[in-house]
């Protein structure tokens, strides 16, 4: 068995499970929110401490306006609409990225639900939004320098990146059948042991969940040991 303290998931696979039923892409997210949500309480329910959803990245702007309106759209009315599920299960609320590029009211939003769930402790969720890697740690390294900041130097990024007190990334999942890590928690993956899913993600279940888990318990992680 190996720790399992922080699951991350890409979840890839809205649009074109959408496609091959003939809808808009946007009707592949509605479904994929049911994934997320189901996933959420499987891992509350099984003892996962910390829970990282690529829910928007930097890059995903240059998506068309309809899709980026509609995610952002979608975005604030999860977080008021499942506000019962974080009470319910206990679950702690924490967004990561570059916030400051959504809409005061979305922020406000954002903010009010890590408040109120803050003293949850089933598990924590954590949801990347207007995330990417490269610019987490590029934003780190300039409050470093802002700050003039010295000190051991791995040891500085870490605490100014968004993820600064979370562990590192034990697991990570990407749906949908494409094998890249697309910008998500590069700092935080760097001993992560990855899981390439088929499934698109509105399919994916807690069931596929445990398949992944159960291989992972049979990798023999080593950390750059022998
Ligand atoms: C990738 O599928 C999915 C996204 C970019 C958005 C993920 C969002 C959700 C699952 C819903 C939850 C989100 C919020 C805002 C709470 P894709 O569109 O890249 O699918 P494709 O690869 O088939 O085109």
């Amino acid at each position: 068995m190996n720790a399992l303290t922080h699951l991350a998931i890409i979840m890839d696979g809205n649009g074109r499970w959408a496609k091959l039923r003939g809808k808009p892409r946007t009707y592949g997210h509605q479904k994929g929110i049911n994934t997320l949500r189901n996933i959420t309480i499987w891992c509350a329910q099984n003892h996962i401490a910390y829970l990282t959803f690529y829910a928007f990245s930097t890059e995903n702007w240059s998506r068309p306006r309809t899709e980026v309106d509609f995610l952002m759209r979608m975005l604030k009315k999860y977080l008021l609409q499942e506000r019962p599920t974080y009470l319910e299960h206990k679950i702690r609320f924490k967004a990561i990225g570059d916030l400051k590029k959504f809409s005061a009211s979305l922020q406000k939003t954002i903010s009010n639900l890590e408040q109120e769930t803050a003293e949850h402790t089933a598990l924590t969720q954590i949801l990347a939004l207007n995330y990417g890697g490269r610019d987490e740690i590029a934003r780190a390294c300039g409050h470093i320098i802002q700050k003039g900041l010295q000190g051991d130097m791995q040891t500085l990024i870490a605490e100014y990146l968004d993820t600064a007190r979370l562990p590192d990334v034990d697991l990570l999942v990407r749906t949908g059948g494409e094998m890249r890590l697309s910008n998500f928690l590069l700092w935080q993956s760097n001993y992560a042991e990855l899981f390439f899913s088929p499934v698109l993600w509105p399919d994916f279940t807690p069931e596929h969940l445990q398949e992944i888990i159960a291989l992972f318990n049979q990798r023999q992680r080593k950390f750059g040991r022998v």
